[in-house]
C-alpha cells in the first residue's frame, strides 16, 4: 500500500504513467509521420545567445490544435525547461514561433557552460503526446567573438568619441563594458530590435593629445558577471600639427615637412604666403599650426 502511494505521489512516476497512457491513446500512429527538422548540432558561445530553428510534422489525419503545447526538456530530466503555454520572451529560454504553426524554434540567452546538453521536443495535444526522436545537441564554446571598435578622425585637442559594439544580438543580461588605457567618460547604451533582441554599445569620450598618437585603447566586454570576457585593443591615430619650418638658404625658401611643387622657391612674401596657405588647407582641422620663418630677408 505504502509502495503504491509512493509511486502515485512521486512526480517522476506519475509523469511516466501519464506518458504511457497518452502514448496508448495515440496508438496506431506511425513514427514516420512525426518528423522534427532541427539541426543535430548547434554551437553557442558562453555569455552570448543562440537561436535554434525548428519545425515539426504530425500525421495529416490529426493536425495540431490551437491549444497544443510544446515542451523542451533535457532527456531523463524530470522538469521541463520550457513550456509554450508559459512562454515569455523575457525569460532566458523561450519559443520564437507558435506551436499550432508547427514551429518549435527556441532561443537561449546568457548561454552558460551547463547548457551544453541534448534537448528534446515534446508535443502535447488533447489526443497526442509525442517525444520527437531527433535531439539537437548544444555545444557551448569559449567566447571568441571580439567587440568592434569604431573610431572617427582623432585630432589633438579636440574632444572625440570612440564607440565599442559588444558581440552578439541577444536579449540577455546587459554585459559590463569598460575602457582601459585612457581617462575619459564612458556612456553605455543599447539598441533594441523589435524581436526582443538588442545590441549593446559603449561610447568613450575624451580629448586626445599629440602624445596619444599610436597609444592603445582597449574595450572590454564581460558577460555573466565576468565569467566570460572578451576585449579588443586598438592603437589610436591622432592627427596633430606638424612643425612647419621655413628657412632661407641662399635666398631660397625650404619648408619642413616639404610642400609639394618646387622644393624650394625664392624667399618672398608671395611664396611664404603660398606655403602657409597650403598648410592651412591641408591641416585646416588642426589646432595650433605653428609656422616659423627663419632667416628670410626681404
Ligand atoms: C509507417 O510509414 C512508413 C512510410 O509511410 C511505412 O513504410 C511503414 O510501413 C509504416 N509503418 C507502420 C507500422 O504502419
Ligand atoms: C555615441 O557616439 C556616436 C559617435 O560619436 C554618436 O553618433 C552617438 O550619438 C553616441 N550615442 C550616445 C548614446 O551617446
Ligand atoms: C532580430 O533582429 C535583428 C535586426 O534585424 C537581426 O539581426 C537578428 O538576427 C534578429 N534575431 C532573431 C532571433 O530573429
Amino acid at each position: 500500500m505504502l509502495g503504491l502511494r509512493m509511486i502515485l505521489y512521486n512526480p517522476r512516476y506519475s509523469l511516466a504513467l501519464t506518458i504511457l497512457i497518452l502514448q496508448l491513446w495515440g496508438f496506431g500512429c506511425n513514427d514516420s509521420d512525426y518528423v522534427i527538422d532541427v539541426p543535430s548540432y548547434v554551437t553557442a558561445q558562453e555569455g552570448l545567445c543562440v537561436h535554434i530553428p525548428c519545425s515539426f510534422t504530425v500525421p495529416t489525419h490529426s493536425p495540431v490544435s490551437q491549444t497544443a503545447e510544446g515542451h523542451w526538456y533535457r532527456p531523463r530530466a524530470v522538469q521541463n525547461l520550457m513550456t509554450s503555454s508559459k512562454d515569455d520572451p523575457r525569460k532566458r529560454m523561450f519559443f520564437t514561433g507558435k506551436i499550432p504553426e508547427r514551429d518549435c524554434s527556441l532561443f537561449i540567452n546568457d548561454v552558460q557552460k551547463s547548457d551544453q546538453n541534448s534537448y528534446q521536443f515534446r508535443l502535447i495535444d488533447p489526443k497526442t503526446l509525442y517525444n520527437y526522436k531527433t535531439l539537437p545537441f548544444l555545444i557551448v564554446t569559449e567566447l571568441t567573438d571580439r567587440p568592434e571598435i569604431f573610431q572617427g578622425k582623432l585630432i589633438a585637442g579636440k574632444q572625440s568619441t570612440i564607440t565599442c559594439r559588444s558581440p552578439g544580438i541577444c536579449a540577455g543580461t546587459p554585459p559590463d563594458i569598460t575602457w582601459n588605457g585612457k581617462y575619459g567618460e564612458t556612456k553605455n547604451f543599447l539598441h533594441p530590435y523589435p524581436n526582443y533582441t538588442s545590441v549593446y554599445y559603449s561610447n568613450f569620450t575624451f580629448t586626445p593629445s599629440r602624445d596619444d598618437d599610436q597609444s592603445s585603447l582597449t574595450c572590454e566586454v564581460a558577460f555573466l558577471q565576468y565569467t566570460s570576457v572578451t576585449k579588443h585593443m586598438v592603437s589610436l591615430n591622432v592627427e596633430y600639427p606638424p612643425d612647419v619650418i621655413i628657412t632661407l638658404g641662399e635666398s631660397r625658401i625650404k619648408s619642413f615637412p616639404p610642400q609639394p611643387g618646387p622644393p624650394d622657391s625664392p624667399c618672398n612674401f608671395l611664396n611664404i604666403f603660398k606655403i602657409i596657405f597650403y598648410y592651412f588647407i591641408v591641416y585646416r582641422d588642426v589646432l595650433g599650426l605653428v609656422f616659423s620663418v627663419i632667416n628670410c630677408t626681404f
